[in-house]
């Protein structure tokens, strides 16, 4: 089995491309190991970095990385039925933003006009207004297709510090 981010409803359709700018730097990050920060004042709605990475098959997926739930550890990001985006290979700083119970920013699915799934994005967008060096942070949305056991729930522990926070990164099944 493999863990892969998921967005449930936040898709758009975009004849464009966003545009983006140099609005973060990454660093060390008190919720673990490196994190990415807002270099700047962003507003609400500023599009902040592509997750950019290797296009895989959910195929490929769970052979390569089956097994990998019990690292607590993922670059996966599922683009869409088809397709994941492996940031372990050809990624850039997105892959470093983590993890919180409480995000400032949102993940967006950009899909292709023409409905070329290999041709659809993901995007990062703040949700509110983000001071100069705050954390950047996402809801990663993680569902495995077991239970999420206490074990697993521990393996998957959430350090994101925020007062909502559940304790884990595992998404609780709807
Ligand atoms: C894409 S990486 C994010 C960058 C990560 N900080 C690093 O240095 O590799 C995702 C992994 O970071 C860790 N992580 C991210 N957010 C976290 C959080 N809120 N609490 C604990 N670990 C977190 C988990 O191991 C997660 O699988
Ligand atoms: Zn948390």
């Amino acid at each position: 089995m493999r863990p892969a981010w998921n967005l449930d409803d936040n898709v758009r359709v975009s004849i464009e491309g966003p545009r983006m700018s140099r609005n973060t730097v990454t660093r060390r990050s008190a919720i673990h190991g490196n994190g990415v920060f807002a270099a700047r004042k962003l507003p609400a709605g500023t599009e902040v970095m592509e997750y950019t990475g290797r296009l895989r098959t959910h195929a490929y997926i769970d052979k390569v990385y089956a097994d990998t739930v019990e690292s607590g550890h993922t670059f996966l990001f599922t683009l869409n039925e088809r397709y994941v985006v492996d940031g372990n290979f050809d990624s850039n700083d997105a892959r470093w933003i983590n993890h919180s119970c409480d995000p400032n920013c949102k993940p967006y699915i950009i899909e292709n006009e023409a409905g070329d799934k290999k041709l659809d994005r993901i995007v990062i967008e703040t949700q509110r207004d983000i001071e100069k060096g705050e954390e950047l942070t996402f809801d990663y949305g993680i569902r495995l297709d077991c239970r999420h056991t206490a074990r697993l729930k521990k393996i998957w522990a959430c350090r994101c510090g925020s007062p909502k926070c559940i304790g884990t990164m595992l998404k609780p099944k709807r």
